[in-house]
């Protein structure tokens, strides 16, 4: 039965008492208002653990002070109701408070992975994230955590981090879930009004045209970015904020399409800012 816990020492105490039973645990970061992209890892995450823990908290760390923390969609009651629908054993759910108690002055940062791509424009937001997932690994202890590859640029440094930091935490990417129109799912598409709905739908139709270039052969990143910066300017509502081409690995930007490029745009439709990619599977 699905358990909602808000301080840090009822988790502990809950974690302690799985350990000492034999079960291995998986983790969920998620700052709510799921959708199936978050269900998807959690369903990942039941398949591959004993117990699941999902944790959900907005993270004021993560938001410059122009970002839209306040108005950021939450909805605990249905959550709850989709954690426990999909399997997840625990939900997190603390007080930005238990997480940054009176005093705090710790953070996580890193260089070069977080330079590129949203680093670039959202220059604070990879400190907090990389602050406030090692805190909810340390809290939770799972053997491993899953995040989306949606996110992809996070996925890169919650790796890199890992590695840095020896923390004995396997990190799981998970698929981009997409609408059946092709948008990827993401709690900030609830901002869009109708018309904004629409023309979203440039960031997916970019994106799969990219890929079905580099399929057929393109390997020249300029020549590709060129060509998905003039799709995306066919949309009136559309302003890019990157369109890139990466390595996956480390972010650093790359003048080939080869394995492990991680292809990523970032594009305001209206007010509201979303994010796209393709990564090119080593073979
Ligand atoms: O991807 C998110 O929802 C957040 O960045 C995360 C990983 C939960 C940290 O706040």
């Amino acid at each position: 039965m699905l358990n909602i816990l808000h301080t840090i020492k009822e988790v502990r105490s809950q974690i302690k008492e799985w350990k000492n039973e034999g079960f291995t645990i998986g983790l969920v970061p998620t700052m709510g208002y799921l959708h199936e992209g978050h269900q998807s890892l959690i369903k990942r995450a039941v398949e591959e653990n004993d117990k699941v823990v999902v944790s959900i908290f907005v993270n004021p760390m993560q938001f410059a002070p122009t970002e839209d923390l306040e108005s950021y969609p939450r909805d605990l009651k249905k959550d709850s109701k989709l954690c426990d629908e999909t399997g997840a054993d625990l939900i997190f759910n603390p007080d930005p408070e238990e997480m940054y108690t009176k005093g705090f002055c710790s953070f996580v940062d890193m260089n070069g992975p977080t330079d590129e791509l949203c680093g670039k424009s959202r220059p604070i937001h990879f400190r907090g994230v990389c602050t406030i997932v090692n805190k909810l690994f340390n809290i939770v202890t799972p053997d491993k955590a899953y995040f989306g590859q949606k996110d992809a640029q996070q996925l890169a440094v919650i790796k890199r981090m890992v590695t840095d930091l020896n923390i004995p935490i396997e990190i799981v990417g998970c698929p981009i879930i997409r609408e059946k129109d092709g948008l990827a799912k993401s709690s900030r598409n609830t901002y869009l009004n109708k018309k904004e709905r629409e023309a979203a739908l440039i960031l997916s139709k970019t994106i799969f045209m990219a890929e079905k270039l580099v399929n057929d052969g393109l390997t020249d990143a300029d020549k590709l970015k060129d060509i998905m910066k003039k799709n995306i300017e066919t949309e009136p509502l559309a302003k890019i904020d990157y369109v890139e081409a990466v390595n996956f690995d480390d972010i650093s930007v790359t003048d080939t399409i080869s394995d492990n490029t991680l292809v990523a745009i970032a594009v305001y439709i209206g007010k509201t800012r979303l994010i796209d990619n393709f990564l090119i599977k080593r073979k």
